[in-house]
């Protein structure tokens, strides 16, 4: 897809003679601190090149018309500007609509219609932020065609409040953060407790970061999402019997041994335990790689893994086959990666053992689990902007 050709499209399936203009925003892969964000914890994503493209100009009616080159069948979604609602059969078209929805309620002018042609590149339903990277790329486009007086960090967080309350995803606000905040050539630390950040410099020298695609469905993986959530909420509030905590991710290693005796349900004190330790593993691993100490960081990654799997439990067979496989192929590091239950795993690997690695991976996958795992070499990218 030449995005040069997007103007073209645009005219043809808006039938305008306007030019629109182009923006773009990021999918993400996170490196550690998984499943943090919701626990007042650090995470430390980094942008792909990969994300959404968006063509958008006003028009002159009070129209919003939404079409998407990835689901050209579905064809042009319209809707008014005034009065959105959520409507399950508008699919993909609910997260831009959100945001639009989010920035009136929210006292922003959008004084008129608007057309949007989006493109996507981002493999689809794997678990790399495709829904983050069109809520940011919505925003920025709205933001300059409407002149709003909003910044970026103001459009993370309608970003993320839009996907928990008109698409009715219970998510952190990791994955709107990195779509609209991070450089190319660095992850980015955050702590999702007070929201202060930190871009770290990607100098892998001759590493690279290599993400598999499990090419799973990810069937449950809403509702147990939300069930981890309770489960840490539940966790906390045992906690706050005695001691004065407002996140799990407030609490050392060492703190947690000493009053996990007080969450008396074992699934909960499982899932707290993650959530303090993968934190702690977050800030120790960026503390490593910014020193250049890329093996302990990849010891981090495996332990987050594990932590994952057998405390967490959010991996799966595809996720934990693809790990092995890379473990036992010479990763320094690798672990599944995002929500879990299907999705993808990310891994650092020697650039001069990367062909062997992804033929060795691909071949054991395939013996195991009976289809294809897909795989991708990360390119970093910049975050949420006009291009
Ligand atoms: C999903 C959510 C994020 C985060 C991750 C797990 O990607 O959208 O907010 O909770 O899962 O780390």
């Amino acid at each position: 897809m030449d995005i040069k050709d997007l103007n073209y499209d645009f005219q043809k399936v808006f039938n305008t003679a306007i030019e629109g203009l182009k923006f773009f925003a990021p999918g993400r892969v996170n490196l550690i601190g998984e499943h943090t964000d919701y626990n007042g914890g650090h995470v430390f994503p980094c942008a792909l090149s990969l994300g959404t493209y968006a063509i958008a100009s006003k028009s002159s009616s009070s129209k919003i018309r939404l079409y998407s080159k990835n689901f050209e069948d579905t064809g042009i979604i319209e809707a008014e500007v005034d009065g959105i609602s959520y409507d399950k059969a508008w699919d993909w078209a609910n997260y831009p609509l959100g945001i639009a929805k989010m920035l009136v309620d929210a006292g922003f002018s959008i004084d008129t219609g608007f057309d949007i042609m989006f493109y996507g590149n981002i493999p689809n339903g794997a678990g790399l932020s495709s829904s983050a990277s069109i809520e940011l790329v919505t925003c920025v486009a709205l933001k300059t065609l409407f002149q709003l007086d909003i910044d970026m960090i103001e459009m993370v967080k309608l970003s993320q409040r839009s996907e928990n309350q008109f698409n009715g995803v219970n998510c952190g606000i990791m994955d709107q953060f990195a779509s609209g905040m991070c450089k190319k050539d660095h992850a980015l630390l955050l702590n999702t407790n007070s929201l202060s950040y930190k871009h770290v410099p990607m100098e892998l020298g001759e590493i690279s970061i290599v993400i598999a695609n499990t090419n799973k469905r990810r069937g449950l993986a809403a509702s147990k999402y939300n069930e981890r959530r309770t489960e840490c909420t539940r966790a906390l509030e045992a906690l706050q019997r005695v001691l004065d905590i407002q996140y799990l991710g407030d609490l050392t290693e060492d703190q947690f041994e000493d009053h996990c005796y007080l969450i008396e349900n074992t699934i909960d004190r499982k899932r707290a335990k993650h959530a303090v330790y993968e934190n702690q593993r977050a800030i120790k691993a960026v503390e490593a790689l910014m020193v250049g100490n890329i093996r302990v960081f990849g010891q981090l990654m495996n332990e987050s893994h594990n932590s994952l799997k057998d405390d967490y439990e959010v991996s799966a067979i595809e996720l934990d086959t693809l790990v092995n496989a890379a473990w036992d192929n010479g990763a320094i590091g690798s672990r599944m990666t995002g929500a879990g239950f299907g999705g993808c795993t990310v891994s650092l690997v020697s650039n001069s053992d990367i062909k062997n690695f992804i033929a060795n991976v691909a071949r054991e996958y395939e013996a195991k689990i009976g289809y294809k795992a897909d795989f991708y070499i990360v390119a970093t990218g910049d975050g949420a902007r006009q291009i």
